[in-house]
């Protein structure tokens, strides 16, 4: 595996495999990589002939007071991880590479509509970082295949409508949520939770399989369902943020015979914010 931190030396190794039709995927990260993570990589290797991993913090997509200066950066940790799996080429490029005029004076990708509803209600400006830092990487990597996890299932569905609307010739893959054993989703902000938090964690998951368990079993009210999900969520200690049943594709609120759903969650453990969501059919 070959570490590059410039657009020029990535370019010098990407030549070769373009050039001979190998099939590229490409993996993006923030790094503190987690088994989460090594999935995504793992199912690059199976669907790709050479596998590209970045591990970039991206400033923009944190907002005001969020936790980019603490955000774990585990560096020597992740090659150690990558170096165990099929990784042909890591790229670690510095916030200058990728905004060279500053993170508040270059172009930005937006996807309006998605961008704004459930955690984008809260974090405001946060899917257009994510967008903008994405189709960059798309930019400098020119992958054919890029890989996103469900358990980011808001940012998935943004990607998936930036890459159509704009016309991007890289083919979008979801993977499925790793979990721990007791459910709780593996997250790099799982870290900031003290034990006692992590006693109550799972009960995120728990809840939404609850609401998946009365959908599925002929209750038609979501709201009633959700609002439901969100006084337990307060009663084992979480602050809700939002949970919401949406169509899987659109994410627009769904009719009552709509079949393919998911209901998401966002809450806060202390200062941490936990999201997590269960994709499903409701026949
Ligand atoms: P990060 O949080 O590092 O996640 C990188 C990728 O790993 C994302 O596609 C995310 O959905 C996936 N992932 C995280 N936890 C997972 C889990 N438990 N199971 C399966 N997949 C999981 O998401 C980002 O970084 C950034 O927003 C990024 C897309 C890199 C843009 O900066």
């Amino acid at each position: 595996m070959f570490t590059v931190r410039t657009i020029h030396s990535l370019r010098d190794h990407l030549h070769p495999w373009r050039r001979t039709g190998e099939r590229i995927a490409l993996v993006p990260t923030m790094g503190n990589l987690h088994s989460g993570h090594l999935a995504l990589v793992r199912r690059a290797g199976e669907i790709a002939d050479r596998v590209v991993v970045s591990i970039f913090v991206n400033p923009t997509q944190f907002g005001v007071g969020e936790d980019y200066s603490t955000y774990p950066r585990t560096l020597d940790e992740d090659i150690r991880l990558l170096l165990g799996e099929n990784t042909d080429l890591l790229f670690t490029p510095d916030v200058g590479l990728l905004y060279p005029d500053g993170t508040d004076q270059g172009t930005w990708v937006e996807v309006p509509g998605l961008s704004g509803i459930l955690c984008g209600r809260s974090r405001p400006s946060h899917f257009r970082g994510v967008t903008t830092v994405v189709a960059k990487l798309f930019n400098c990597i020119q992958p054919d295949v890029a890989l996103f996890g469900e358990k980011d299932y808001q940012q998935l569905q943004i990607i998936r409508k930036m890459t159509r609307d704009l016309c991007i010739p890289v083919e979008i893959v979801g993977v499925p949520t790793v979990r721990e054993s007791d459910g709780l989703a593996l997250s790099s902000r799982n870290s900031y939770l003290t034990l006692a938090q992590r006693r109550i964690a799972p009960q995120l998951y728990r809840i939404l399989q609850r609401c998946r368990e009365q959908i599925t079993t002929g209750e038609y009210d979501f709201e009633a369902v959700a609002s439901e999900a969100r006084r337990e969520l307060q009663a084992v200690g979480f602050r809700p943020d939002y949970v919401e049943i949406r169509c899987a594709n659109s994410l627009a609120p769904p009719t009552p015979d709509e079949e393919q759903l998911v209901v998401l969650a966002a809450a806060y453990l202390g200062r941490t914010r936990l999201i997590d969501n269960i994709i499903f059919s409701s026949k």
